[in-house]
């Protein structure tokens, strides 16, 4: 018969624990489907000439990504970001007011800064931030928070 003390014996159960876990865990990672870049969803939202350097442009995609307002800010010929234009309190679509350089919600009163920042009244945090690009032909991409419909 094995003599085996209480406490020994869970140092035991533990040790054979532990490595079954590891195996489990190592045999489940070779399982794990490969990383893969989150997908973004492009839309075509104009011409760069329509987006001019220096300002914040409103856009609205396309039919087929819902239509939504957003915000594109053109920082030099090739550099373009975009904001969401839906507020973060209730979903109100806002409005760029370039003599304030931000926006301003119609609904409650919340304030954001030209960049989408967050700067007063009742929104929860700063406007969705978008990706933007200008391809070579001069077409001005902007990311879309929800897949096309076709
Ligand atoms: Fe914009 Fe309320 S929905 S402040």
């Amino acid at each position: 018969m094995i003599d085996m003390t209480r406490r020994k014996f869970l140092v035991t159960l533990g040790v054979l624990g532990g490595s079954a876990a590891i195996t489990s865990l190592a045999a489940h990672a070779d399982d794990a489907p490969p990383a893969t870049a989150p997908v973004v969803y492009w839309a075509n939202v104009g011409m760069a000439k329509d987006f001019p350097v220096g300002e914040v442009t409103r856009t609205v995609y396309p039919k087929e990504f819902g239509g939504a307002v957003a915000y594109v800010r053109r920082d030099s010929e090739k550099i373009v970001s975009g904001v969401s234009a839906k507020c973060t309190h209730r979903g109100c679509t806002v409005n760029y007011v370039a003599s304030d350089k931000g926006f301003r919600c119609p609904c409650h009163g919340a304030t954001y800064s030209a960049a989408g920042e967050r700067l007063s009244g009742p929104a929860r945090g700063p406007l969705p931030q978008l990706q933007a690009k200008i391809d070579d032909k001069g077409i001005v991409w902007l990311q879309s928070l929800i897949p096309p419909t076709s």
